[in-house]
């Protein structure tokens, strides 16, 4: 009796009943993910404390190096795909580039990246930042990492700093903001100088109509003479690092560019600060956020999981192993951290 079903068609209509409940739950784990209050209540009980786990940043270091090899696969290079080489889009099923004689002179010869980093700040472009501050923060940091050609201009100076040392840029960006390159291409080159002299990642071989944009950009900036240079991201990195964050419980079509670059940071710098990532439409203060620190144009919401990636950066927080600034930066004068509007709030530690 036990086990065993006397007729197979109920049973088979609870196998199916038990597998979709359990497609919904890995579609939609929301029950499993803390929620706005959740965090907030944390943020609070936190306060300012945090400390730093020198054995959570040595674990995910070598956790990301053993999964994803950072120091020598996060860009596209002479040393790690020469000419012949197929490169696996990771965007795409079936489609690679092959490395020929057109395209590899285009690649870096080696990792350019001087490591080990030491401060690495990497800022996404979350609301959060406006008001907080974090400019001077950021701009102190040794190695600064943001996404998607963010604005810089003056108005913003206080909040986000004016140093880069990496911009990530997306295809979708040249291709909507600068007519794909194929008509004047002074404006990209001119708002380019913003970043200063540091690296532009931009993932040319992930989709294939991202290809053609980057190639252009890369053109546009040689031969305007620009201070920049240009990355390509490898595809095996960014997919290795996808499965990473899959096994974690990140179920995206594709993980955001904010957390491919705290990958990224965790590998190769020794202490990371996440600035502007916060997902909620409410602050740490309960005021009313803008999606971005530049407007509020919401993205394709089912293209990302936000809300799961953040609550991995949050356990990465509590546990010490990077550090996110989620509210205010404290005043220059004070070594403390995130300012708490109201409840138990602590005295400052650094
Ligand atoms: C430090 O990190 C390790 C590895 O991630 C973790 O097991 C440990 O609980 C962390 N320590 C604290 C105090 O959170
Ligand atoms: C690539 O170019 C070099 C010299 O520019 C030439 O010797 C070589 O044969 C070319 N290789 C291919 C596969 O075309
Ligand atoms: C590159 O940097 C130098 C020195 O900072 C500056 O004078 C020059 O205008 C920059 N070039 C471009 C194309 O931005």
């Amino acid at each position: 009796m036990s086990g065993r079903c006397p007729r197979t068609r109920p049973c088979a209509w609870a196998g199916l009943c038990v597998l979709l409940v359990l497609c919904w739950l890995y579609v939609f784990p929301a029950s499993r993910l803390p929620g706005y209050e959740e965090i907030l209540d944390e943020v609070s009980r936190l306060g300012p404390v945090w400390a730093r786990n020198r054995t959570g940043i040595h674990v995910y270091r070598k956790l990301l190096t053993d999964c994803c090899d950072p120091r020598r696969m996060f860009a596209v290079t002479k040393e790690n795909s020469p000419i012949g080489k197929v490169l696996w889009y990771d965007g795409e099923l079936y489609h690679s580039h092959t490395v020929s004689n057109d395209t590899y002179p285009l690649f870096v010869q080696d990792n350019p990246l001087r490591l080990p980093l030491k401060k690495c700040a990497v800022v996404g472009n979350g609301g959060v930042l406006r008001h907080s501050g974090c400019g001077r923060d950021i701009d102190d940091s040794d190695f600064v990492m943001r996404c998607n050609l963010p604005p810089l201009s003056k108005e913003y100076m206080e909040d986000v700093g004016t140093r880069t040392h990496l911009v990530t840029a997306n295809p979708s960006i040249i291709e909507k903001r600068f007519q794909s390159l194929l008509w004047s291409r002074r404006a990209f080159v001119d708002s380019m100088r913003a970043y200063g002299a540091g690296y532009v990642y931009m993932p040319a071989f992930s989709m294939r109509p991202g290809t053609e944009p980057s190639l252009r950009a890369y053109y546009a900036l040689a031969d305007a003479s620009s201070n920049l240079t240009m990355l390509f991201a490898h595809p095996d990195f960014l997919r290795s690092v996808g499965k990473f964050w899959k096994g974690r419980g990140v179920h995206a079509r594709r993980l955001s560019t904010g957390l491919f670059l705290v990958s990224l940071a965790l590998g190769v710098c020794e202490e990371v600060t996440a600035y502007g990532f916060w997902p909620f439409a409410a602050g740490p203060d309960r005021r009313p956020v803008s999606h971005h620190y530049y407007d509020n144009i919401l993205p394709y919401t089912w293209f990302h999981a936000m809300p799961e990636e953040f609550v991995q950066l949050w356990r990465l927080h509590t546990s010490g192993t990077l550090r996110m600034r989620v509210g205010q930066c404290p005043p220059r004068d004070q070594g403390g951290d995130i300012k708490i509007p109201q409840r138990h709030s602590r005295g400052t530690i650094g």
